[in-house]
């Protein structure tokens, strides 16, 4: 039965949810967010903003309301969700108790953009769809203060992944939400746009725990190298048993329209040039000053280009006034080394490979 469902998702369209009218709300207001809260409660979808990117909430003891989740994003039932909590004292219906290098990264990352895969407690009421058949479960700890406040409001675990359609870049601001589940979610609170501060722009880093053992499955922003600073200890082999994957990494991601290009500061104008000669409508993302037309800027290194990439991609796919849709996109990447060269390069890498249409956002009838 599993199987059938599983296969049903990947090869045919998915019918499209009955359209809703998607709510509006303020983050910084109370009222707001108790009705996003109330929402949440009685197991309907809302998006939020958290310090990474916007995400896409359920209450995560509710398989109903989890599988919409599924439905209004097109995500493919074989990808688990994470599951947010305002307090750590929650983790004790979600996992058994946990080792002393779980407790070490709580202490050292919590509240912050750190993901950890724990066992699950056999007994947890979490609803099944948010596992998706593993036998762990992701939990994070945000730190966005609207984010915070609206969880503690809700006083449920909620399965929050990514609030775009599966396939398309990450969103940062509420506009982004509003592009790709308008009608398929009941309510997106704005939190303001995540690349004017406050927010980090790419996904939480993925760590899986196993006992003592450890093991990073998404770089994010806390870099592989902070974790073993603070671990003490070197990554588990695959033979010792860390899984070594999540099974989202194996999806195309962050794809927009248009092809995307990885390319070094004194190559710009010489590719700008060939590609205008073919006739490409050409678009850049990068830093300040470092191109004078149709360009999208960011702050400096590579933190500023992660804050500014994914609004970069989507503006350059129309989603944004004043920047026309473009053939190919150019990133124009930092020379310098930094802890999110390691998340930047990964997105940037899986954009470039999956320009063009992607199958799950084919399957996603609008
Ligand atoms: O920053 C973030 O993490 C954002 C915000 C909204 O919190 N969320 C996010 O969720 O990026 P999503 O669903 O787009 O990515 C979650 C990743 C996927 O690659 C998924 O496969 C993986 O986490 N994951 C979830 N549960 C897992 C598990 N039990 N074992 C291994 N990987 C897991
Ligand atoms: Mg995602």
């Amino acid at each position: 039965m599993l199987l059938r469902s599983l296969y049903h998702l990947r090869r045919f369209p998915m019918p499209s949810p009955t359209p809703l009218s998607t709510l509006l709300l303020d983050g910084s207001s109370e009222l707001d967010l108790s009705t996003a809260a109330s929402l949440l409660e009685s197991n309907r979808l809302v998006a939020f903003p958290t310090e990474t990117v916007y995400g896409l909430g359920a209450n995560a003891f509710c398989a109903s309301a989890v599988l919409r989740i599924f439905e209004a994003k097109c995500r493919p039932a074989d990808n688990p969700l994470i599951v947010h909590i305002s307090s750590p004292s929650q983790l004790s219906v979600l996992t058994p108790p946990l080792s002393k290098l779980a407790l070490s990264l709580i202490d050292a990352f919590w509240p912050g953009p750190l993901t950890l895969v724990l066992p699950v407690l056999p007994e947890s009421k979490i609803a099944a769809p948010v596992l998706a058949g593993l036998d762990t479960i992701a939990v994070r700890l945000p730190k966005h203060p609207v984010a915070l406040a609206l969880l503690a409001k809700a006083g449920v675990p909620v399965a929050a992944p990514s609030a775009n359609r599966s396939g398309r870049p990450s969103p940062t601001c509420a506009k982004h939400v509003v592009k790709d589940l308008d009608g398929r979610v009941e309510a997106v609170v704005d939190g303001g746009e995540l690349w004017r501060g406050g927010g980090w722009g790419v996904e939480s880093t993925v760590v899986e725990i196993r006992g003592e053992g450890w093991r990073l499955l998404r770089p994010g922003v806390i870099g592989r190298d902070e974790v073993r600073k603070v671990v003490g200890t070197d990554e588990m082999t695959k033979e010792a048993g860390g899984v070594g994957r999540s099974p989202g990494m194996k999806y195309r991601h962050y794809a927009p329209k248009a092809k995307v290009e990885i390319v070094r500061k004194v190559e710009l104008g010489d590719r700008v040039k060939q590609l205008e000669g073919m006739e490409q409508r050409v678009g850049v993302v990068g830093e300040k000053g470092v191109w004078e037309r149709n360009v999208v800027e960011v702050e400096w290194g590579w933190a500023g280009l992660a804050r500014g990439l994914y609004r970069g991609l989507r503006a350059f796919d129309g989603e944004e006034e004043g920047v026309g849709q473009v053939d190919v996109i150019l990133v124009v990447v930092p020379e310098e080394e930094d802890g999110m060269k390691e998340a930047v390069e990964e997105r940037l890498r899986k954009a470039a490979a999956g320009g063009g249409v992607d199958e799950q956002v084919v399957a996603c009838e609008t």
